[in-house]
């Protein structure tokens, strides 16, 4: 199935559960509001792509839910829920963009029926345009890749990041579909390793080769040539910078320092050109991700600790910026972004 979805019987939000991979394949239903903020936070439904669908389904969920006996009542209701969606994590844009996104398309609805409606229809158009836009992308982004290729990546930009297909990943995919022998590199992505936990699994279920490193080891690979290039998502694509999972800004100036090209790929969703750098917050985690590996503790339990989700690349580490609208080269500029096809 696709990594979120809407169940059409019970007007709920179903999910792969990705904290349980690779040990265990298990679909989980949100039909709470409470319930799909908590699989938010947890990380079951992640990646930057996935949570902008996973913002539209919680309005369609909160829609649904409510007991409002009109239809301003059901307004106040989706967006006290939409204000509760986005605060569960703060950087990955896509997430506050889906929720607005669906909000908006309730806005001309003439009673509680047509709200709902216009909410569900809404959101699965955003994860079905998350699949073609992912596709096109990564059609896009092949031609950036050639025969025989080792592309390093890091943490997860695959179709678990999304609804289906992935960003860093579809680029991948795509590249071996056209009949290109691409093998991948994936780094472990501490402290929640979605790399070593996700992209491999998601990789070797599609038979990509892929071998897995510490995030410690990418300055090694790169310094011997075992890398031709990165690419990596991101959550959070400012004027001056692009967000993505904690390690992504030391790889990059790894990356240039060897001359290899290092590419982001992200839907123009991700994009938020209003913004700089230092506006933006960057979600910090609990201290106990780091003091404990599972139940297994590794570190002192009173050790002071810092655990950022999320680093900033600077634009002038990045080489390329691969959207469904194109491939984009420095300087980005939004306009040209958002019209060129
Ligand atoms: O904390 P996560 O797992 O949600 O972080 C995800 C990432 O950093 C991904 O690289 C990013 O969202 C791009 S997903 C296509």
């Amino acid at each position: 199935m696709r990594t979120i979805d809407w169940d059409n019987k019970k007007n709920s939000i179903i999910m792969i559960d990705q904290t349980l991979l690779p040990g265990e394949y298990r679909v989980i239903e949100c039909s709470t509001i409470e319930s799909l903020c908590e699989a938010i936070k947890s990380l079951r439904v992640r990646g930057a792509p996935a949570l902008g669908a996973a913002g539209g389904f919680g309005i369609a969920l909160a829609a649904f839910k409510s007991s409002a006996s009109s239809l301003e009542g059901l307004m106040k209701d989706i967006e006290s829920a939409g204000k509760t969606i986005i605060a569960t994590r703060p950087t990955a844009v896509n997430l506050s963009w889906g929720v607005n996104r669906v909000i908006r398309s309730v806005e001309d609805a003439r009673n509680i029926k047509e709200a709902r409606m216009f909410a569900l229809d809404e959101s699965k158009a955003i994860a079905d345009e998350d699949v073609k836009k992912n596709k096109q992308l990564g059609e896009y982004g092949a031609s950036l890749l050639d025969d025989g290729d080792t592309v390093m990546t890091h943490c997860n930009a695959g179709k678990l990041a999304c609804v289906d297909w992935g960003t860093a990943l579809g680029v991948i995919r795509s590249a071996r579909a056209e009949g290109k022998d691409i093998r991948v590199i994936s780094c472990e992505t501490r402290p929640l390793n979605q790399g070593s936990r996700i992209t491999t699994w998601e990789l070797m279920e599609d038979k990509i080769p892929v071998t897995l490193i510490t995030d410690s080891m990418s300055g090694h690979v790169m310094r011997k040539g075992m890398v031709d290039k990165v690419i990596v998502g991101a959550d959070r694509i400012t004027q001056d910078a692009v967000f993505n999972k904690i390690g992504t800004y030391t790889h990059s100036v790894i990356a240039k320092e060897h001359e290899i090209p290092f590419y982001v790929a992200a839907p123009v969703s991700t994009f938020d050109f209003e913004h700089l750098e230092e506006e933006i917050e960057i979600e910090l985690r609990k201290p106990d991700e780091l003091k404990y590996f599972g139940n297994h503790q590794i570190a002192p339990l009173s050790v002071e600790v810092y655990n950022p989700a999320f680093d900033a690349t600077p634009m002038e580490n990045v080489s390329a910026i691969i959207t469904e609208n194109g491939v984009f080269y420095p300087p980005f500029l939004l306009e040209e972004v958002k019209i060129r096809v």
